[in-house]
């Protein structure tokens, strides 16, 4: 069914402006029947900040941003779903257009800017399907016109505690200006402190939610020194690595889409991301997990995230390109490979290169 649904919508929906077809592709989610999908191969469950997932290939945020069919997205597949970001009050987003593909490098470039449809809208979304359980995080984010960004990551904390999964604190998106100084040292501390006594605040009524920080691959190592180090002393339950990034690799082959102002993410974000994986990996010394997300466009791409480091992975722009048929692609790819290799989990692998990888000239 996934298999007829990608080959009649996939060249659909790519004749559509960008936003058009995703919007189409998200009606189209909420309209899925109710059906039930193969159980996964028990070898690919991974329990990562106290949670159980049933396999390690999760929905990146930014595609269901308001929580309108994270059941669907569950049901075709995904271990686990994250929506957002979401912003204390409802954001329309920068002007049209603001999402662009770049054919050929099997890139997107996007400058959203957060548009979503504001905490009480999407709170109320996630409480309807809270008895449906599956793992859903909500990835929070801060107005573009908040006069205390801080306040605006801990409202959040508290309002979706008992909905939430597990959080995502996004402070890397290029899209909303200034989001991502909150990277530096000393804010980033202020900020993580804040969050994780929210987040103590509301446990004994709202129960235990993991809360993870997403960053950049843009930043230098020194900088990378810095945000790893405060994530461990504030104790932070995982990282994510990487958002959208800012650069533009000179392979790019759509040089007059790649002028477009945004985040590049897709296949050219492969390497970085990659490589930003393993030297976080390094650094975090096994005090929390890591979700690798960048470029993951197939099985094997999926095992050198894993193997980079990555306990989960997720993906978004290869989904335009491949469409939702590489969940089962990639998972049935993870299988063989244990079964060919004679090991039980995904977790006796996760890092085995992380050390090589560091050691690698820096990707261009
Ligand atoms: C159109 C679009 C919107 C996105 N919106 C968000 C967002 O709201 N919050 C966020 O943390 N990441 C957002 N992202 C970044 C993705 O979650 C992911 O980190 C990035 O695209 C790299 O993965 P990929 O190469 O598989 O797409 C967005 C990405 C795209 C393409």
């Amino acid at each position: 069914m996934i298999r007829a649904f990608d080959h009649f919508s996939l060249p659909l929906l790519r004749w559509f402006d960008p936003e058009d077809a995703h919007r189409m592709a998200i009606q189209g989610l909420r309209l899925l029947p109710p059906m039930r999908l193969r159980p996964d191969d028990p070898k690919l469950a991974v329990r990562a900040f106290g949670l159980n997932f049933p396999n390690p290939i999760g929905m990146a945020a930014g595609f269901d941003k308001s929580a309108e069919a994270p059941d669907a997205l569950l049901r075709l597949g995904f271990g686990f779903v994250e929506i957002g970001s979401v912003t204390p009050k409802p954001q329309a987003g920068n002007p049209r257009p603001r999402i662009f593909r770049l054919e050929r490098d099997e890139a997107v470039i996007n400058r959203m800017g957060f548009n979503n449809d504001g905490a009480d809208v999407v709170l109320r979304r996630l409480a309807a399907r809270a008895h449906h359980g599956g793992i859903v995080g909500v990835n929070v984010g801060a107005n573009k016109d908040s006069p205390d960004r801080v306040a605006d990551y801990v409202k959040l904390i508290e309002v979706f505690a008992p909905v939430a999964s597990y959080f995502t604190v996004n402070i890397s998106s290029p899209n909303t200006p200034g989001l991502r100084n909150l990277q530096q040292a000393s804010i980033l501390d202020d900020l993580l402190a804040r969050v994780i006594d929210a987040r103590e605040r509301v446990r004994t009524k709202a129960g235990d939610s993991p809360v993870l920080l997403k960053i950049a691959p843009d930043l230098s190592l020194a900088q990378l020194d810095d945000v790893v180090h405060i994530a461990r002393s504030r104790h932070v339950d995982g990282m994510i690595v990487s958002n959208t990034t800012v650069a533009r690799p000179s392979t790019l082959r759509e040089q007059a889409r790649a002028v477009e102002q945004g985040g590049l993410s897709g296949r050219p974000l492969f390497r970085l991301s990659t490589r930003m994986v393993a030297e976080t990996y390094v650094r975090a010394e096994a005090a929390f997990p890591i979700i690798g997300v960048g470029g993951i466009d197939s099985g094997g791409a999926a095992l050198t995230k894993i193997r980079a480091g990555a306990s989960l992975i997720q993906l978004y722009s290869a989904l335009v390109y491949k469409g939702l048929r590489l969940v089962e692609d990639i998972k049935s790819d993870l299988s063989s490979t244990l079964l060919r290799t004679g090991r039980d989990s995904l977790s006796e692998i996760v890092g085995a290169d992380a050390a090589a990888i560091t050691a690698e000239d820096w990707p261009v």
